[in-house]
């Protein structure tokens, strides 16, 4: 593997899941693998099991981890051509260059502004850094996708799933501030891949990119789009039609223990309490949310694993 921005990067899904979950059974067993090798990850954004798991994985790697809080450092510039006598102080041309000189990978979190919408479909901060560094680039959620979510998500359902071909919905709940649409684009593209019968519930002007969710199947009747799901997949997003509103905030799309059912329930987390889910739903067996935080640490380790591997 050369890089890891979008799911589209791993070159056979169903064997890196099995080495995700032998890699779990046994997490040192790389422990060379990364000896002398070092992960700087870069934050933008706030984060809390992006930034533990992916230092942990590293770590089971015995690679050395080095965080920067971006906000912290000199303001970058990412236009070309800019004439810096305002508030950017280094470009992205020599940071990038710089931190490739102390790492051997480069992991980046740089959420959207849900303002400007050709400039978050540019992907302009993690393709500044594919283009500038001279190292892989590890995607900890862009402005448009959260692969490394979405590969944790696959273990998920690979280790949970009791049938060959499951049901699984992604289902809109309310929230009270406009969130990126990373998460669910980069479930939806995982679920194209897997062996699922899958759909998407949301009220009318939700619509994910179209040329994200293809041929899947989307009903606007949540109570229809949940019958016999086995994988209930909760999350808000703001509209991506009417770019970065919040169009809706209709309690009746929270999840509830009765439109639940049997299925099992999954976040990527942070939540919001009986916001997006009622307690009820979180504090049964049915959640399966930190089974999917775990599952964070396995799917950086694969990536991080097949990245070494490729380093020269
Ligand atoms: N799910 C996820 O990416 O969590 P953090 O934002 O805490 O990293």
């Amino acid at each position: 593997m050369k890089k890891y921005t979008t799911i589209s990067d791993i070159s056979n899904l169903s064997e890196t899941i099995m080495q995700a979950i032998s890699l779990k059974n046994n997490p040192f067993l790389y422990s060379e693998l990364g000896k002398h090798k070092t992960l700087v990850m870069l934050f933008f954004n706030a984060s809390l099991r992006t930034r533990l798991s992916t230092e942990k994985a590293a770590r089971n790697l015995g690679m050395e981890v080095m965080i920067l809080n971006v906000n912290d450092a000199w303001q970058l510039e990412f236009e070309d051509g800019t004439v810096m006598n305002t508030n950017t102080s280094e470009h992205i041309k020599e940071a990038a260059q710089v931190i490739s000189q102390y790492a051997d990978v480069i992991a980046v979190r740089a959420f959207p502004t849900l303002k400007d919408k050709k400039k978050d479909e540019s992907e302009y901060v993690l393709n500044s850094f594919v283009k500038y560094a001279s190292v892989p680039v590890i995607n900890m959620e862009s402005a448009m996708s959260h692969p490394l979510q979405a590969l944790a998500d696959a273990i998920t359902i690979s280790e949970l799933s009791t049938k060959r071909k499951p049901k699984v919905v992604l289902s809109w709940a309310p929230h009270p501030k406009a969130l990126p649409q990373a998460v669910p684009n980069s479930f939806v593209e995982m679920m194209q891949l897997l062996e699922v019968d899958f759909c998407i519930t949301h009220p009318k002007d939700y619509e994910l990119n179209p040329e994200i969710t293809k041929h899947s199947q989307i009903n606007y009747n949540q109570e229809e789009a949940l019958k016999d799901a086995d994988f209930v997949y909760v999350k808000n997003w703001s509209s991506y039609k009417e770019y970065g509103q919040i169009l809706s905030q209709d309690n009746n799309w929270r999840m509830t223990k009765a439109k639940l059912g049997n299925a099992k329930f999954m976040h990527c987390l942070p939540v919001r309490r009986n916001v997006v889910v009622e307690d009820a739903v979180l504090d049964s067996d049915k959640s399966i949310v930190m089974q999917q935080a775990n599952n964070r640490t396995y799917a950086a380790q694969v990536v991080l694993m097949q990245l070494v591997e490729d380093l020269n």
